[in-house]
């Protein structure tokens, strides 16, 4: 295949159950298995051009040209696909992304799982979503996530073809997320150097994996009874704990700033006042606040004291990836 184009859009995820360290960094394949929530506010739409004439492969983000580092990071994970099915092409990327301005959220979940299906969308590869998804998991964890939409699972597998991502539930429910932007500003700790710290030097760290496992048993049984109390509660837990080993490793380290505890405080008093909501928090300041769709306004409105109105950003469940038309 040496000409070709594909078009993908792809949601990004939050997980519930958290993932939190590598087994093995090449590979990506992670220490536990974990679980998410794909979210309908953000999302990125790429396009994939195979062209036998380019000399080099081009990376636009935003309609920005990207750097020469950026651009070996995709040319690397493009790399995967044209040695497995010998393209010899270069390749243009051309990516969009729509996470609202300053959101301070991390896209690569969305980015390469829409990276994934515009490759196997221009060079007709028809990669089943389960391996595709294998294949989204060697640009970034989370991502692996992210070509399916509602509830899903990451099985951690043994290697690299059974660690894959398996849709759970549409959970087209009353549920949803309220993120609250505290700061957008790029993380100092990268979540692949913070997880390797923490996997090395973190006496919690065995603890955590095998708390994982069992949280997700339960988030599962959770999921299946629609039990959104329980779900919640195991979704704030795993965060807590995940981010307890931080605080563990050594050298120590947080993502909190004073203001993700102002949130988490807020979250758990308007819990008792009979606001069910709860809290999870990934490798950056920015609180994300799983509540009841029929509640988000109740929520925005009680936290709008504190908050202003554009921190936060209300997001109902997302779709897997999908083919987009040439006017999409
Ligand atoms: O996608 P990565 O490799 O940058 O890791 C993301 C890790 C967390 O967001 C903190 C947790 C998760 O499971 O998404």
């Amino acid at each position: 295949m040496t000409q070709g184009t594909g078009r993908c859009r792809a949601h990004t995820n939050i997980a519930l159950i958290k993932y939190w360290g590598k087994q093995d960094e090449q590979l990506f394949l992670p220490m536990n298995s974990s679980l998410s929530l794909t979210l309908n506010a953000f999302y990125t739409d790429t396009k994939v051009t195979l062209d036998q004439a380019l000399k080099q492969d081009v990376f636009l983000l935003n309609h920005q040209k990207q750097s020469a580092e950026q651009t070996l990071k995709i040319s690397n994970f493009l790399d995967l696909f044209r040695h497995k099915y010998s393209i010899s092409a270069k390749i243009c990327v051309e990516s969009i992304n729509h996470v609202p301005t300053a959101a301070g959220l991390a896209s690569s979940a969305s980015a390469f799982a829409a990276l994934a299906g515009a490759i196997n969308e221009a060079a007709r590869l028809n990669i089943g979503l389960q391996e595709l998804s294998t294949f989204a998991r060697r640009g970034s964890g989370s991502a692996t996530r992210s070509i399916f939409g509602g509830f899903v699972e990451w099985q951690k597998g043994t290697c690299s073809t059974d660690s894959f991502a398996i849709p759970l539930d549409d959970a087209a429910w009353d549920i949803g997320m309220l993120i609250v932007v505290v700061n957008h500003r790029e993380k100092i700790i990268s979540s692949r150097q913070g997880m390797k710290r923490t996997v090395e030097t973190s006496p919690f760290y065995p603890a955590w994996v095998k708390s994982s496992e069992k949280d997700l048993v339960e988030m599962k049984k959770a999921i299946v009874t629609k039990d959104f109390s329980k779900i919640g509660e195991l979704a704030e837990s795993s965060a807590l704990k995940m981010h307890a080993t931080m605080l563990s490793a050594q050298p120590p380290f947080t993502y909190f700033e004073p203001d993700s505890i102002r949130v988490i405080q807020r979250v758990q008093e308007l819990r008792k006042k009979g606001l069910e909501c709860y809290l999870t928090m990934d490798a950056g300041p920015n609180v994300k606040i799983l509540c009841r769709l029929t509640d988000m306004d109740k929520l925005k409105q009680e936290l709008s004291t504190e908050f202003s109105q554009d921190q936060m950003i209300l997001s109902g469940v997302g779709s897997g990836i999908h083919s987009l038309s040439e006017n999409e």
